[in-house]
C-alpha cells in the first residue's frame, strides 16, 4: 500500500468495526435505542432490573420471567466474605475504580464457571456480577469513613437495595426513582471505548472477567466515565455553597468558565465522540436532577450547572453529556465523589456482558494494523 493512499482515522473515530443488535445511538436524530426501545422510555417506565434482562435476553421480561430473575438477583447481593478480605486488604487512599477493578478479577478467580465461556455459563456471570457490585461500591465507599458493611435486603428493588447498602437508610422513592433512572441511562452506548476494550479482550477468547476488568480500566479515564467524578471536581473548584443564591453561583460559574476558556481546558461533562448537538441522555438525566435539586433544597447546584452548560454554549457550542447532570445528581445523594464511576460500573456491566455475549457470538478477533513511522530499517 502506498503511504499516501492512507488514511489513518485516529481514535478509530468514524469506523465501524461490527453489527450490533444491543443499541443503536443515533446522534443526527438525537436518540438511543436499547434493543429498539427508546431509552428515555425505559428510563420513565421500568426498573433497571427489566432493562438488564432487556439488554441480555433481547426482550423485556414477563411478570414470570421477571419473578424469577429479580429472585435471581436478590439471591446474589451478599458480597462475597472473600472479596470482602480482599477489599480489606487495599489501602483506603485506593481510587474505588481499583477496588472495584480488583473485586471483578478476585470474583472471576473464584467462580466456579471461571473457563467456561458459553453462554449459559457468560449468562450465570453477568447475572452474578450484577447482582454482586452494589455490595462491593457500597462497601468501599463505607469503609472509607469507617463504618461497616450493611446486608442487603431482599425486599427492596435493586436502586433501593444499593441506596441501603451505602447509607444504612432507606431512601424516599423520588431518590430511589432518580438512581434507577441513571443507572437504566448508564447501561449501554454502544462501542464506547470500554466496551470496545470488553470486546477486543473477548475476542482473544479470553473470560468475561478479564474482559471486564479491562472495561473497568479504560471507563476510569476522565475521557470517558471518570469524567461523572471529574465534573464534580469542576463544581468543587468553583466552591459549592449552600447558602448562596441561585444568581450569586452563576456569576462565579461564568467567571471560572471564562478563565478555563482562557486557559483551553477541557471541561469535563461536555462533548462526545459521537453526539455533537447533544447527548440524547441528558435531559431524562437533568429532569431527574432538577428533582434532587429540589427534593434536597439545594438551588445554589442549579445555578452552577445551567452557568457552566450556557457559558459552554455560548464560547464553543459544546452540549454536555451524561456526565455532567449524572455527577451532581449523586452527590445530592450522599455519595462520595470518587465512588461516581464505579456507580457507573455496576450500571455498565449489563452492556458490557450483553457484548461480550454478542462478540462470542460471531467471534473474529480484533487486530487491526498500524503505519510503521519509525526509523528506516538500519543495522547495528
Ligand atoms: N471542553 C473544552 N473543549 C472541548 C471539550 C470540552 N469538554 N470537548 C471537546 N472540546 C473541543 C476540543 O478542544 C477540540 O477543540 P479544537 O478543535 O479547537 O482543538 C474540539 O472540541 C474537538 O474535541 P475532541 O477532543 O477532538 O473531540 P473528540 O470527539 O475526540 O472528544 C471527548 C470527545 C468526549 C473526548 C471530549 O469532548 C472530551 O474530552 N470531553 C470531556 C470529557 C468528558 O466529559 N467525557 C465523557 C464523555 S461521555
Amino acid at each position: 500500500m502506498n503511504s499516501e493512499t492512507i488514511e489513518i482515522r485516529k481514535g478509530l473515530a468514524g469506523v465501524i468495526v461490527d453489527y450490533t443488535a444491543v443499541s443503536k445511538v443515533n446522534p443526527d436524530t438525537n436518540s438511543l435505542l436499547y434493543r429498539g426501545y427508546p431509552v428515555q422510555e425505559l428510563a420513565a417506565r421500568c426498573s433497571f432490573e427489566e432493562v438488564a434482562y432487556l439488554l441480555w435476553n433481547g426482550e423485556l421480561p414477563t411478570p414470570d420471567q421477571l419473578t424469577e430473575f429479580t429472585a435471581r438477583e436478590r439471591g446474589g447481593r451478599t458480597l462475597d466474605p472473600m472479596v470482602k478480605h480482599v477489599i480489606d486488604g487495599l489501602p483506603t487512599t485506593a481510587h474505588p475504580m481499583d477496588v472495584c477493578r480488583t473485586a471483578v478479577s478476585v470474583m472471576g478467580a473464584r467462580h466456579p464457571l471461571a473457563e467456561d465461556s458459553t453462554r449459559e455459563a457468560n449468562m450465570e456471570k453477568a447475572i452474578d456480577l450484577f447482582a454482586a457490585m452494589p455490595a462491593v461500591v457500597a462497601y468501599d465507599q463505607r469503609r472509607r469513613h469507617g463504618q461497616d458493611a450493611v446486608e442487603p435486603r431482599d425486599d427492596l428493588s435493586y436502586s433501593a437495595n444499593f441506596l441501603w447498602m451505602a447509607f444504612g437508610e432507606e431512601q424516599v422513592p423520588e431518590v430511589v426513582e432518580a438512581f434507577n433512572v441513571s443507572m437504566i441511562l448508564y447501561a449501554e452506548h454502544s462501542f464506547n471505548a470500554s466496551t470496545f476494550t470488553a470486546r477486543v479482550i473477548t475476542s482473544t477468547l479470553s473470560d468475561l472477567h478479564s474482559a471486564l476488568t479491562g472495561a473497568i480500566g479504560a471507563l476510569k479515564g476522565p475521557l470517558h466515565g471518570g469524567a461523572n467524578e471529574a465534573v464534580m471536581h469542576t463544581f468543587d473548584e468553583i466552591g459549592i455553597r449552600p447558602e448562596e443564591s441561585t444568581e450569586e453561583a452563576t456569576t462565579r460559574a461564568k467567571a471560572w468558565m471564562e478563565d478555563a476558556l482562557v486557559q483551553k481546558k477541557k471541561v469535563m461533562g461536555f462533548g462526545h465522540r459521537v453526539y455533537k448537538h447533544g447527548d440524547s441522555r441528558v435531559p431524562t438525566m437533568k429532569a431527574a436532577l432538577d428533582k434532587m435539586i429540589a427534593h434536597y433544597g439545594r438551588p445554589e447546584l442549579l445555578g452552577l450547572y445551567n452557568a457552566l452548560e450556557q457559558a459552554m454554549d455560548e464560547a464553543k457550542a459544546i452540549k454536555p453529556n451524561l456526565d455532567y447532570p449524572a455527577g451532581p445528581t449523586y452527590h445530592l445523594m450522599g455519595f462520595d465523589t470518587p465512588t461516581f464511576t464505579p456507580i457507573f460500573v455496576a450500571s455498565r456491566i449489563t452492556g458490557w456482558t450483553a457484548h461480550i455475549m454478542e462478540q462470542l457470538s460471531s467471534n473474529s478477533l480484533i487486530r487491526p494494523l498500524s503505519e510503521y513511522n519509525g526509523q528506516e530499517q538500519r543495522s547495528l
